[in-house]
């Protein structure tokens, strides 16, 4: 099993990965850490430990970080809703650890040197945070799995997708870091969409976990719909079925640095070649293969 800890900002497909990292045998997950993106973090930690209790799970989540290094918090109300979840209330039981995202990180790096992957589902803020007050751990993090980027375009602006757009300065800390990194971008994720009758099918499969799901997905399906796509996005869970199944994407070897100055294209990501490549970015995924996977896993919730 895969030791992680998700680094998230739920954030409706933040959900579905969620579910899917604790139904997988392949992924033991040691710490969730929560960070402003899609909504504020005090929405985004209470709805990782709401789904945290909603699966059944008893898995320590943290607050991390209010707002990005350098930039005015930016979030995706009109995607997620303005609770995050699209409105479906979903309100946590149990309490937010007393560590902070950071704490909770380093302990678990320093419990399992070497062996720690970071799943990184939202803006970078947590990771570079890390990275910051304790450069060490560069050495002792397995590897970073980012849902984040595009070698071409991007979904918050023309060239920038939302992830690294929210807070290019931490993207940047990341992957200039040494840290092994997969990015998991848009040129794959775009490329994985749930149809509205796939959800109306994981609607009808009923119970406490899919029922309120499925209410999220109408939510986030009606505004993909609304920017005139045919499915839902489904960013964050394709990334974590790549943890599960490598196989499911082809990756390319390469370096990537961020735009952190020019207004315009402030986010993109860029390959750049004169520097060692310690990134690899997925292009080709196989969406058949994770639809099956990820219907699999949701249904172990029935
Ligand atoms: O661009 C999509 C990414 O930004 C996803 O992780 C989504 O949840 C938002 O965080
Ligand atoms: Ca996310």
């Amino acid at each position: 099993m895969k030791k992680v800890v998700i680094d998230c900002d739920p954030g409706i497909d933040d959900a579905m990965a969620l579910l899917m990292a604790f139904a997988s045998d392949e992924i033991d997950v040691l710490g969730i850490t929560a960070v402003s993106g899609n909504v504020p973090v005090e929405n985004t930690a209470e709805n990782a430990l709401a789904l945290t209790e909603l699966a059944g799970q008893d898995i320590e989540v943290a607050a991390g970080a209010c707002k990005p290094l350098s930039k005015a918090p930016h979030h995706a109300y009109h995607v997620h809703g303005d609770n995050g979840l699209g409105g479906v209330s979903l309100p946590a039981k149990g309490k937010l650890s007393s560590s902070t995202a950071v704490e909770l990180l380093i302990d678990r790096i320093k419990a399992h040197p070497g062996k720690i992957e970071i799943i990184a589902l939202g803006p970078l803020t947590n990771i570079a945070l890390l990275l910051k007050d304790y450069p060490e751990a560069v050495e002792q993090i397995k590897k970073i799995i980012i849902m984040g980027g595009a070698l071409k375009g991007g979904n918050a602006t023309d060239f920038a997708e939302f992830n690294i757009y929210a807070d290019p300065h931490a993207a940047d800390i990341v992957f200039t870091s040494g840290v092994p990194v997969d990015m998991y971008g848009l040129d794959a994720t775009n490329r994985v969409l749930l149809s509205p009758e796939e959800v109306k099918g994981l609607a009808s499969m009923g119970g406490k976990v899919l029922t309120p799901l499925a209410k999220m997905l109408d939510f986030y399906l009606s505004f993909y719909k609304s920017v005139g796509y045919e499915g839902l996005g489904m960013h964050d869970p394709f990334t974590v079925a790549c943890v599960i199944d490598p196989s499911l994407s082809q990756m390319v070897e390469t370096a990537i640095r961020v735009e952190c100055d020019d207004p315009v294209t402030m986010g993109q990501t860029m390959m750049v070649e004169d520097v060692p490549a310690c990134c690899r970015a997925a292009v080709e995924p196989d969406s058949e293969a994770f639809k099956t996977l990820f219907l699999d896993l949701m249904k172990s919730f029935l």
